[in-house]
């Protein structure tokens, strides 16, 4: 049963959307688990620049399917927009992308509600995308939500949406003053959706296990990262799923016997967007270097994001949650030039030396990082296509870092470009293994 979990180490944005799209000519399926829309995993190929916030990574191989699961929460007029989008990039998708009738739907309210829960947070917000997020997800627990299947029962659509309404207009112009809406217009908006929809309707649980069963590979494709998951990340600055490799079991329905392998994304220094604890945040000229080398802004909402050096101590924590087999280091490119490269292998809190990671969010806000300091190198490597060509001090601080995570780095990135990738060892197990 060869499934293998994508998981991002950090916060988000660590190149996962580089490594599925590298990883897939080598994969049969790609399934997306968890999230929606908040996610912008970008694809470089022959120069062309590819976003998906919602079909998986794989997309651009043409014989795999791809798969968005019932875990996830669906804005189906950004899904078309992207759909839309491929297909004028000749991709075709009918046939190959496969939507869960189980997955959830973000209303138009829950867009609205998101932007303004984080204005009635003031300086306490989270920095959400605004994409709805948050509120589906908390519709799907208190049951109140619509799935994708619901769509093709416009009377009991119809009538479900006329009780929820009442209750989130209520919310909206109440509790937040802003205009009601109008069900008459959610219904004709969303039974548009539905008509377009329906082509790619599938029971995207029996897809992934005959696939599995077959002993096809299939990558699951984890959107945010391991410290924005719900329950382990620095909560309340955090997703609403669980963005932890475990995640994929409910978010896909298939039981933890189908993983083979759980491959970590680690980006070379950390960034992360929104708010929320950083201990290794660097707002300086290091920071502001980071972010201008390594071109980091939001592939979603083109903010800004927060840089700073690697912190061990958080990815130490980030590779016991998800039971990691490998490590995948992107965008040590960046690095060239930066002389020391600083790496936290442990904090200060309250004058006390540690190397573990606090839950309390007022002891990792306290955190002080200790630095180890690591020799930099000048060279330009993102042409390196071999691991003997890249510079001795960046092969060292490599096997340092695969040291202290005590988890072999198989693959590091070199540049956005499919081909930008240095494969030291499969992150695959041999067939038949
Ligand atoms: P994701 O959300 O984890 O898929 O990551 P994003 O796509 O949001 O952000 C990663 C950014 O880094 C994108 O602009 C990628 O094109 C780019 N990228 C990925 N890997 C590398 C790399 O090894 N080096 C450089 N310089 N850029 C990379
Ligand atoms: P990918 O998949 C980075 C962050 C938001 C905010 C918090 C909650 O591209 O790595 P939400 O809208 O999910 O309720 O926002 O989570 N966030 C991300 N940060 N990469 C992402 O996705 C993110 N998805 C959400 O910035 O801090
Ligand atoms: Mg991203």
């Amino acid at each position: 049963m060869p499934g293998y979990v994508i998981v991002g180490m950090q916060w988000g944005d660590e190149g996962k959307g580089k490594i599925v799209d590298y990883l897939t000519r080598q994969a049969d399926m790609v399934v997306r688990h968890q999230g929606g829309n908040n996610a912008g995993h970008t694809v470089v190929v022959n120069v062309k620049q590819t976003i998906l916030h919602l079909v998986p990574s794989g997309i651009l191989h043409e014989k795999v399917t791809c798969v968005i699961g019932n875990g996830t929460v669906l804005d189906p007029a950004v899904l078309l927009d992207e759909i839309d989008m491929l297909t004028a990039g000749g991709v075709e998708v009918s046939g190959r992308l496969l939507i869960s009738e189980s997955a959830h739907l973000i209303m138009p309210y829950h867009k609205l509600i998101d932007k303004a829960q984080e204005k009635f947070r003031g300086k306490n917000r989270i920095g959400t995308t605004g994409r709805g997020i948050g509120p589906a997800y908390a519709d799907k627990a208190d049951r109140l939500g619509f799935r994708v299947g619901d769509l093709f029962d416009k009377g009991l659509f119809a009538q479900k949406l006329d009780t929820v309404l009442e209750y989130k207009n209520a919310i909206l112009t109440r509790l937040f003053d802003e205009q009601p809406l109008d069900a008459k217009a959610v219904l004709s908006e969303f039974m548009g959706y539905a008509k377009r929809l329906r082509p790619f309707l599938a029971d995207a649980v029996a897809v992934v296990r005959e696939a599995l069963g077959t002993n096809q590979r299939v990558i699951f494709e984890g959107a945010q990262g391991t410290m924005l998951d719900l329950d382990h990340g620095t909560y309340p600055y955090v997703t609403s799923s669980t963005t932890v490799a475990g995640g994929v079991c409910a978010g896909a329905g298939a039981g933890p016997q189908v993983v083979a392998g759980v491959i970590g994304i680690v980006k070379a220094y950390t960034t992360r967007v929104g708010e929320g604890p950083f201990p290794t945040e660097q707002t300086n000229d290091a920071g502001e270097k980071l972010r201008e080398k390594g071109r980091e802004y939001g592939a979603t909402t083109g903010r800004p994001r927060r840089c700073g050096w690697l912190d061990v101590v958080q990815l130490r924590r980030a590779v016991g949650l998800n039971g990691l087999s490998c490590v995948v280091l992107t965008k040590p490119d960046v690095l060239g030039g930066l002389d020391p490269i600083r790496v936290c292998t442990a904090y200060e809190i309250d004058g006390t030396r540690t190397d573990e990671w606090p839950v309390s969010l007022s002891s990792l806000e306290r955190a002080k990082p200790i630095y180890e300091d690591l020799p930099g190198w000048s060279e330009d490597i993102s042409c390196c296509t071999r691991w003997s060509e890249l510079p001795a001090n960046a092969r060292s601080y490599f096997e340092r870092i695969e040291g202290l995570l005590g988890v072999p780095v198989a693959i590091v990135s070199v540049g956005c470009g499919r081909d930008q990738t240095i494969e030291r060892s499969s992150p695959f197990l041999p067939a038949g293994a």
